[in-house]
């Protein structure tokens, strides 16, 4: 049954209907993911165990944040003061079940959020600036939400990484932003036959 989801959201260019196929995967989601061998747990863990030193207390926006998945890391890593926003509450209410977050925030990132400028330490993304999901618009809203020296800590995928504009918006972005990390390449969904390779992104806001 799970198999389906990853083609059918991945392959879906309308916003609308992309929230219906998450209303309808929401309750499978975490378990497939986990089938899957879902890989940015391991990559978040990684550059924060090794590459980024972060404190504890840190402000952070989990943007895109589904259901907590990858959020449930950052528990694990003693992160306290988390926030969610997800357009998707039927991925919010499971999220919501976890107690990871301190605040969940229903809104889409196509747009500019209500939020205020320059106050998260962290920016998370995980799975999220993809087709059909988030362009590459909202990386400029996301520097807005970000702090002075604060991070994005983003996952692009390499076959739309140009294709979608990605890499222009980085470069025409390239005076708000320092690139700390690109990681190596690696395939995101190891177990599932539609995965792709994708890298994380640390950009530091100048
Ligand atoms: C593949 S899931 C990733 C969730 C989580 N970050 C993770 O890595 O497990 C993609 C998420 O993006 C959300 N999403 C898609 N379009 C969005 C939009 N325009 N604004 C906010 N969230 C959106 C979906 O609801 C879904 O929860």
């Amino acid at each position: 049954m799970g198999k389906k989801w990853l083609k059918i959201v991945y392959e879906e260019k309308n916003s609308s209907k992309l929230k219906k196929h998450y209303r309808g995967w929401a309750k499978e989601y975490d378990n497939d993911i986990k089938d899957w061998g879902y890989a940015y747990p391991k990559q978040l863990r990684k550059i924060i165990d090794k590459q980024v030193k972060i404190p504890r207390k840190s402000k952070i926006l989990d943007a895109g944040c589904g259901t907590g998945y990858v959020a449930e890391t950052l528990k694990e890593l003693k992160f306290t003061n988390i926030i969610g926003l997800d357009y998707s509450e039927d991925m919010l209410k499971i999220a919501k079940s976890k107690n990871i977050y301190r605040r969940l925030i229903c809104q889409s990132l196509n747009k500019k959020t209500s939020l205020r400028s320059n106050q998260f330490d962290v920016i998370l993304c995980t799975g999220v600036l993809t087709s059909g999901h988030v362009g590459p618009n909202a990386i400029k809203e996301l520097i807005r939400l970000t702090k002075k020296n604060g991070y994005l800590i983003l996952s692009i995928s390499e076959a739309i990484f140009e294709k979608l504009g990605f890499k222009k918006e980085l470069e025409r972005r390239k005076n708000e932003l320092k690139t700390k990390i690109i990681s190596n390449r690696f395939v995101a969904t190891p177990n599932n036959s539609h995965s792709a390779y994708s890298r994380m992104y640390v950009l530091t806001k100048v």
